[in-house]
């Protein structure tokens, strides 16, 4: 028995995902985008066109699977700050476990043309990559605690570094090197486990982003994160509602979680707010 890290195949299409529309995907992310669907069986050309041969849907999860027994403490601590060699291997694993996840996080930002985006803990960097890849106006921002994270995502995006498209910033979400009402929407995934203060980190969102722009946050179930050991670490292993009540103390409105599709593991969520425009 085991369990995924991410959503899988049945998780809307990218494309549909992001914008109802097919998403403009930069050069970086296709890679990424078009080994899931391979892996998936949801090659909208080899199962509907009729070009190559037709292959039945295949029904293991096109993410890493974690087995349902507690993870090593080295490989949690590497999660929650991947370093070294194994580091940026397992950045890459990511990029792809986590891909469904972070397809329905940015899609749920409703960015606006020319929005400042900003995403703490980018990891390998793929959601950065479809923040880019989204709108070529977007302004993005990524902060991420890990040094060898930060030089990984400078080599990746050097092209967007330079063109001024994307700021890369080393730092903490507990502390956040940014003006107040900077940004207009943020977004993290797979992160908030590790925070040192997750309110903390919340009023830093609350506080960085503009009086009604929106937050977004992805997060594994909780029942998973436990079986994988992050509670008996001392990590957050909140709930979807229990995250949204910590949204609106922290100065979010709105705030709502949505259960991402997937297969009936215990999945991940979406939980979304916007800064309210009277604090
Ligand atoms: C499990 S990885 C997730 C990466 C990516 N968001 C994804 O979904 O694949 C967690 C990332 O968050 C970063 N991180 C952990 N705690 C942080 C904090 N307090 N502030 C900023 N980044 C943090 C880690 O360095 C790591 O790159």
């Amino acid at each position: 028995m085991s369990q995924r890290l991410c959503g899988d195949r049945e998780a809307p299409a990218p494309d549909s995902v992001l914008t109802g529309q097919r998403a403009h995907v930069a050069p970086t992310v296709k890679p990424v985008l078009t080994d899931m669907s391979q892996r998936s069986g949801d090659s909208r050309e080899a199962l509907t066109a009729g070009r190559g041969p037709q292959r039945r849907p295949r029904t293991r999860p096109s993410g890493v699977t974690l087995p349902a027994m507690p993870l090593p403490a080295w490989l949690i601590s590497q999660l929650g700050r991947p370093r070294g060699l194994f580091g940026r291997f397992l950045a890459r694993l990511l990029n792809r476990a986590n891909l469904a996840m972070n397809l329905h996080m940015v899609g749920a930002l409703d960015l606006a043309p020319g929005a400042e985006v900003l995403e703490i803990g980018f990891g390998g960097g793929v959601a950065l990559a479809l923040l880019l890849g989204h709108d070529p106006t977007l302004r993005v921002t990524g902060i991420d605690l890990a040094p060898d994270m930060l030089e990984l995502a400078r080599r990746r995006f050097a092209a967007e570094l330079r063109s001024g498209r994307l700021q890369l910033v080393q730092g903490v979400a507990e502390q956040l090197p940014f003006p107040t009402s900077h940004f207009d929407a943020a977004c993290t995934a797979n992160c908030v486990y590790f925070w040192s203060d997750l309110d903390a980190g919340l009023r830093e969102l609350a506080r960085v982003l503009r009086p009604g722009g929106s937050l977004v946050v992805a997060i594994n179930a909780p029942e998973a994160l436990i079986a994988a050991g992050f509670a008996a670490r001392g990590l957050h292993t909140l709930s979807a509602d229990a995250l949204v009540l910590r949204l609106h103390s922290a100065g979010f409105a709105d705030a709502h979680a949505r259960r991402l599709p997937d297969r009936g593991s215990h999945g991940a969520w979406i939980v979304r707010g916007h800064r309210d425009v009277t604090s």
